[in-house]
């Protein structure tokens, strides 16, 4: 064989692989709308106006990824990530309302368009739709794992809410509420790849673990950027968490290493929801270094993800995998 053929090779498996995910992804999106119509013209409306704002595609790439990874060479995972995606942003609606959040990728939230009415119910039509796409994928182990998960993200959300202006939730319960809300669907996207491949139980187990650890982080780093991202480049307003009172990790960290009047001042801005002390505890957030330490536990999350990821056979697509983790540490939107 000509030495030129061997050099190229590897190249051309690269781009092959490549343009597997980037096709899968072109028939996710095809797949997403197609299944949002309906003959409610107000659905249609605020559905499409929230999907295709675009958005990271951040699950259903995950899934695709997992899927490849482990081998998986049918269908079914074109169908499962438009549902992850129909499920996220199922949440996303919804999450706006209760976050009182006036923007969203890069637009004006839905609820100040349409209304919260409005914007609760297509949130409802959205989840309701996955659901009638998961019976079309007919599968019992994907139906439990989904319909799970989309349990236990309304627990967290309902957890979160209970604990709205307590400056003294502690980072534990912090980990928790973050893991039902946010990691657990990453953790989904991922172990489905492995379910439909018909992977063995190690490998279920690295995938979930991999997702959960990743999502953790990444719902850690937005937590971060909620107080130091560029808005623009977010696509969301800075300080929605302050607002509402929320003790997130930087603020759960900041208390620890702040002085005994900076805690009491802190503690009386999350109980009282302030917006416009944004810009104070953003500078108590670097002062004390906790924007750091948050973005440290994020970075040593992420590190357990990249070893749990480890124990799967190395190809193009785990390392495409290991590559999102770098993405989640190192984001800005
Ligand atoms: C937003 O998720 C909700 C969180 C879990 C922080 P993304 O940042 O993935 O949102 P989109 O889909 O890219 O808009
Ligand atoms: C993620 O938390 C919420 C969901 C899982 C829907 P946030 O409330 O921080 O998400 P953003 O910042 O509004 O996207
Ligand atoms: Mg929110
Ligand atoms: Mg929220
Ligand atoms: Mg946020």
């Amino acid at each position: 064989m000509p030495s030129e053929n061997v050099a190229v090779l590897p190249t051309n498996k690269l781009s092959k692989d490549h343009q597997l995910i980037e096709n899968d992804m072109l028939a996710v999106d095809h797949l997403i709308r197609q299944s949002l119509h309906s003959d409610v013209v107000l659905i249609n409306q605020v559905a499409e106006y929230i999907i295709h704002s675009g958005g990271k595609r951040l699950r259903p790439l995950l899934h695709l990824l997992a899927a490849r990874a482990c081998g998986y060479s049918g269908e079914q995972h074109i169908r499962i990530a438009a549902i992850i995606e129909f499920i996220h942003t199922a949440t996303l609606l919804h999450d706006d309302v209760v976050d009182e959040s006036d923007r969203r990728r890069g637009k004006s939230a839905a609820h100040t368009v349409w209304g919260n009415a409005a914007s609760v119910l297509v949130g409802d039509f959205l989840y309701s739709r996955s659901f009638e796409m998961m019976v079309e994928v007919g599968s019992m182990p994907v139906m439990a794992i989904l319909s799970r998960t989309t349990n236990v993200i309304s627990e967290g959300e309902v957890q979160q809410l209970l604990q709205m202006g307590n400056p003294a939730l502690d980072e534990a319960q912090y980990l928790q509420v973050i893991e039902s809300k946010t990691a657990r669907l990453f953790s989904a996207a991922c172990e489905l790849g492995a379910v439909i491949s018909g992977g063995d139980l190690a490998m279920r187990d690295a995938m979930a673990r991999f997702g959960v650890l990743l999502g953790s982080a990444f719902q850690i780093m937005d937590d971060v950027l909620d107080y130091t991202a560029d808005e623009e480049q977010l696509g969301k307003s800075l300080g929605d968490d302050l607002a509402e009172g929320k003790a997130t990790l930087p603020l759960i960290y900041a208390r620890m290493a702040a002085t005994p009047q900076q805690r009491e001042r802190l503690d009386d801005i999350i109980q009282n929801g302030k917006r416009e002390s944004l810009s104070e505890v953003h500078a108590l957030l670097l002062s004390t270094g906790a924007a750091k330490m948050a973005q440290r536990k994020a970075e040593l999350l992420i590190k357990q993800a990249e070893k749990a990821l480890l124990s799967l056979p190395q190809n193009f697509y785990r390392d495409e995998l290991l590559g999102k983790c770098k993405f989640v540490v190192q984001r800005g939107s």
